[in-house]
């Protein structure tokens, strides 16, 4: 069993999903992160010359591929893998979800600077594009959802760690 993390861009799922294995001392995967190092580019090349279907092929590939290994991880997914009907599958095979929920103007201000990297936002108002995807995407996040995590901007890393690990440094 793996502790997996969710949300929408932006929302800290990398950085808090990194220090919580640290904490718990065990092995840490970005899928997004391992699927670039597998296509040897970024993910916006990805997007750019092979197209997002192929990007979210990539994606289940990838979930198939963890629930094979074994469990035992801290795992964070990319903010939409969890729309596809079939990853929602296997997401829940493979373990703990945690939803990391935060809102729109935390976001926005968050992702301001990495528009450039992320296709899904590139070439929209951001306010406006954040609010769709959110709208499309919150019943998935939710139904995956074992624990939701309700961040705000000020939240410190380690305080999300804490209040995910129930203040005591371990996971139940
Ligand atoms: C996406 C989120 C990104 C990445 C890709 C598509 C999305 O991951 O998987 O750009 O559809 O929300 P992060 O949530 O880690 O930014």
């Amino acid at each position: 069993m793996s502790l997996i993390l969710e949300g929408f861009m932006g929302c800290g799922k990398s950085a808090v999903g990194r220090r919580l294995a640290a904490r718990l001392g065990i092995p840490f995967i970005d899928t997004d992160n391992e699927i670039e190092k597998r296509q040897g580019c970024s993910i916006a090349e990805i997007f750019e010359e092979s197209g997002e279907e192929a990007f979210r092929q990539m994606e289940t590939s990838m979930l198939y591929g963890l629930l094979l290994s074994g469990g035992g991880c801290v795992i964070s997914l990319g903010g939409g893998t969890p729309v596809r009907d079939a990853n929602r599958g296997i997401i829940r095979d493979l373990g703990k979800v945690i939803y990391l929920k935060a809102p729109c103007e935390v976001l926005a201000s968050r992702l301001e600077r990495g528009v450039e990297k992320r296709p899904m936002l590139k070439g929209h108002d951001l306010k406006a594009r954040i609010e769709e995807l959110l709208l499309a995407r919150e019943d998935k996040y939710l139904s995956l959802a074992d624990q939701v995590i309700e961040i705000k901007g000020e939240d410190s890393v380690d305080h999300i760690c804490d209040r995910i690990c129930g203040n005591t440094g371990s996971l139940v």
